[in-house]
């Protein structure tokens, strides 16, 4: 097995990975309103759907993809029409079902489909990668070849916990992370369990954990979902749109110095084995 390590400051866009350590904790949502939110001020945003069991950043935006990545490995098709374009032109690389067999790709083929994901990086600001939860291997690559990771937890003492987890594996790879509190039922509440999160950090890994917002548990969000609609799209001055933006603020705000983040697929190749 390779060792993982994060890459290195060279390029334009910057690339960060959205995870957590437990399931179901919001990190879809955020990455897709996040990415939203940021294109509406005009930034060039991709959103790369990287959970690999549970790809569904199209499903949210109510999108049908009609390729894969599979089929530009196979050469069958480009990059630009696997693409799909969003709200605010939003640019949406859907479920990644063909980049799980990344690493047993025949040589050419990968070589076809990283260099097409290298066209389309050289053309964003900003990628997004929803790339799952756990403490598993492909969460890392992602995280590893991104360099960032925005790190997303709810106030449950198990998702705190697993996050923990989480950013120990994250911060060994030289990850540079932000956490987000999401389904916050109080404003009280997510500052107290980003506090036992920053805490544990500071103590143990002697990590400086930036918080770049707390979410509200909001009913808008799952009217949203069912309705196959962004929220901050649906109900843009809804609570949880709000403490987005703010969010959102703040992570333009940490922004790595310039020049992070191309040759990110190249790195995922080599980290995938090549
Ligand atoms: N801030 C929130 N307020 C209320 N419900 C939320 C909030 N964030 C997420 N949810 C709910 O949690 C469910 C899981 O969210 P999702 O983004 O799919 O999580 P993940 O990608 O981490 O598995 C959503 O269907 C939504 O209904
Ligand atoms: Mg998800």
């Amino acid at each position: 097995m390779r060792k993982l390590v994060a890459g290195r400051a060279e390029g334009r866009s910057r690339v960060v990975a959205i995870a957590s350590g437990k399931g179901g904790v919001g990190k879809t949502n955020i990455a897709v309103n996040l990415g939203l939110i940021l294109a509406r001020q005009g930034r060039r945003t991709l959103l790369f759907d990287a959970d690999l069991g549970l790809a569904n950043v199209d499903i949210l935006m109510g999108l049908v993809p009609r390729y894969s990545l599979k089929e530009v490995a196979g050469g069958q098709c480009t990059i630009e029409e696997v693409v799909v374009h969003g709200p605010h032109d939003l640019l949406l690389v859907p479920g990644a079902s063909g980049f799980q067999e990344l690493a047993e790709l025949a040589p050419g083929d990968r070589e076809r489909l990283l260099q097409g994901l290298a066209t389309l990086a050289g053309q964003v600001d900003i990628i997004l990668v929803d790339s799952g939860a756990g403490i598993s291997r492909a969460v890392f690559t992602f995280a590893a070849a991104a360099g960032e990771a925005l790190v997303v937890a709810t106030p449950e003492p198990t998702s705190i916990t697993d996050a923990y987890g989480l950013i120990k594996g994250l911060q060994r790879l030289g990850v540079k992370m932000h956490l987000l509190i999401n389904r916050a039922a109080s404003n009280l509440e997510g500052q107290e369990a980003a506090g036992r999160l920053q805490g544990a950090c500071r103590r143990f890994l002697h990590l400086e954990l930036p918080l770049l917002g707390i979410i509200p548990e909001d009913p808008r969000v799952g009217q949203a979902v069912r309705r196959q609609q962004p929220f901050s799209e649906l109900y843009p001055r809804c609570p949880a749109t709000l403490a987005l933006e703010e969010a959102a603020a703040r992570f333009q705000g940490g922004e790595l110095p310039a020049g992070r983040g191309q040759g990110f697929w190249q790195r995922l190749g080599r980290l995938l084995g090549r």
